[in-house]
C-alpha cells in the first residue's frame, strides 16, 4: 500500500491553542483524524508526526527515505530560514508538498518567503487543513498519472 509521511514542524502541537483567529480551533489529533479517513478513501496509509526541533524533523525525513511515496510537511516557522531542512527534502528522491495553514502572503513579510517551497513539487496556502487533504490527493493522484 502507498505510504506517505505527514510532517508538522514547531508550534503545530499547539494547533487548538494557538492564535485561533490564525489557525481555528481544531487541533493536530483532529487534524490527522480527518486526514485518517481521507487515506482510507484514496486507500493509501500515513505516518504523522511532528516535532519542535529541527534536527529531528531532518532524521525524519531521511529516515522515511526509502519507505514512503511522499511527504507533506508544514515546516512551520523553519519555512523561511531552514536551508538544513530545505536540503533535507532535496536529498530525498520521493516527492514533498509544502502546506501552510494561513495564507503567509497577507502576513507579517518574513513570512513571505519560504527557503523550503523551491525545492518541493508544489506549496499550498491559506485553505485551512484542507489544504493537506488537497497535498495528500495531488500524490495519490500525481503517482497514478506516472
Ligand atoms: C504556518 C505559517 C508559518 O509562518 C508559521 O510560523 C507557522 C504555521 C502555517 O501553517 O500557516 O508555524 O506554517
Amino acid at each position: 500500500m502507498k505510504t506517505y509521511l505527514v510532517l508538522n514542524g514547531p508550534n503545530l502541537n499547539r494547533l487548538g491553542l494557538r492564535e485561533p483567529g490564525v489557525y481555528g480551533h481544531a487541533t493536530l489529533t483532529d487534524l490527522e483524524q480527518q486526514l485518517q479517513v481521507k487515506a482510507q478513501e484514496l486507500g493509501c496509509q500515513l505516518i504523522f508526526k511532528q516535532s519542535n526541533h529541527e534536527g529531528q524533523i531532518i532524521d525524519w525525513i531521511h529516515e522515511y527515505a526509502e519507505d514512503v511515496n511522499g511527504l507533506i510537511i508544514n515546516p512551520g516557522a523553519f519555512t523561511h530560514y531552514s536551508y538544513a531542512i530545505r536540503d533535507a527534502i532535496a536529498s530525498v528522491s520521493y516527492p514533498t508538498i509544502e502546506v501552510h495553514i494561513s495564507n503567509v502572503h497577507t502576513r507579517e513579510a518574513f513570512r513571505h518567503h519560504s527557503v523550503t517551497a523551491p525545492v518541493t513539487v508544489g506549496q499550498i496556502v491559506g485553505l485551512g487543513f484542507k489544504g493537506y487533504h488537497l497535498a495528500l490527493i495531488a500524490l495519490v493522484e500525481g503517482e497514478n498519472e506516472s
